[in-house]
């Protein structure tokens, strides 16, 4: 049997294997999932040369603020909205943010604990003491959105999971996050329900309805939309959870033309050296 044919049929066993592997892993999940797919939506950050579009961080920054803070903590440092790769906000722009803040510290020299304005280095301080108190008072505990752009996800099933991984067109999916967060914000498709939402495992959620068109002010003249909100405020929450993204896609896109390069040197280097060699 030629070689090539041997690795064929091994290929076609191995992918019968984990289309297989995945069908009996879909049967015993049940009907509990029955919700369908998040619609993929574009995103500047997506592929391998892609980055963030600072205005929309600096718009879901302003929902995320307004809206979201309101429940969901956000664990990370104030002055990470100042780094490179980011919202673009200055370092003024942060310090003054931060001293809007009022963070609880202490003990001082008293022993007592005490408030004060925040600072860049603050962490966004949580709306809720802890997450027992924010289920008492909201039916659920609201997940911290520090990494919830990267923790999030759904099965796409076999065999679109085989193609997200190619490097080809519509390949290389890494956002099943973002669209997953844009599809719950607009899932509420129950009028009469608000906390029934499409998208959301099991369709009850304890988050009612969280945004709705109008409700923040932009001041770019972007439209004032609930899709518009909910890809703004995602494409924020993803750059919260990956705030070296641009870098590590730089450094990616860069190694891959290095190899690229080297690859075609060696290529020639061959050539050259086995030039006189009879064959
Ligand atoms: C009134 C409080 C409240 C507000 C405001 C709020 N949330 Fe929530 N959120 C919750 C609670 C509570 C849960 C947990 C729901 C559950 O487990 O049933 C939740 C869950 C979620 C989930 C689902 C997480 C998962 O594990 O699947 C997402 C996504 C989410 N919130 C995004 C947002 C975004 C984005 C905003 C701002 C636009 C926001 N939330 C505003 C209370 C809130």
């Amino acid at each position: 049997m030629a070689f090539t044919k041997k690795i064929g049929i091994a290929a076609a066993a191995l992918l019968g294997a984990v289309a297989f592997s995945n069908l009996t892993l879909r049967a015993q999940e049940g009907g509990a999932h029955e919700s369908p797919n998040p619609t993929r939506q574009t995103w500047s950050f997506s592929g391998p040369f892609g980055t963030f579009d600072r205005a929309q961080l600096q718009r879901g920054f302003k929902v995320y603020k307004e809206v979201c803070s309101n429940c969901h903590e956000l664990h990370i440092p104030i002055r990470t909205l100042g780094q490179p790769g980011g919202p673009g906000f200055t370092e003024d722009q942060v310090k003054t943010l931060a001293a809007t803040y009022t963070v609880h510290d202490g003990p001082n020299l008293q022993g007592e604990m005490f408030d004060r304005p925040g600072r860049p280095a603050d962490f966004f301080p949580a709306p809720f003491p802890n997450p027992e108190a924010a289920a008492a008072s909201l039916g659920a505990a609201p997940p911290d959105m520090s990494l919830l752009a990267k923790s999030i996800k759904f099965e796409r099933g076999f065999p679109a999971f085989v193609f997200d991984a190619l490097p080809i067109p519509g390949g290389m999916y890494q956002e099943v996050g973002p669209d997953l967060i844009y599809a719950i914000l607009n899932g509420y498709t129950k009028e009469d329900d608000p906390n029934w939402n499409l998208y959301f495992p099991g369709h009850k959620i304890a988050m009612g309805k969280p945004l709705a068109a109008g409700q923040v002010d932009y001041t770019d003249g972007t439209p004032t939309t609930l899709e518009q909100y909910s890809k703004d405020v995602a494409a924020f929450l993803y750059w919260a959870a990956e705030p070296s993204l641009e870098q590590r896609k730089r450094i990616g896109a860069r190694v891959m033309i290095f190899l690229l390069v080297l690859a075609g040197l060696l290529y020639f280097t061959k050539k050259k050296i086995w030039a006189d060699v009879a064959h």
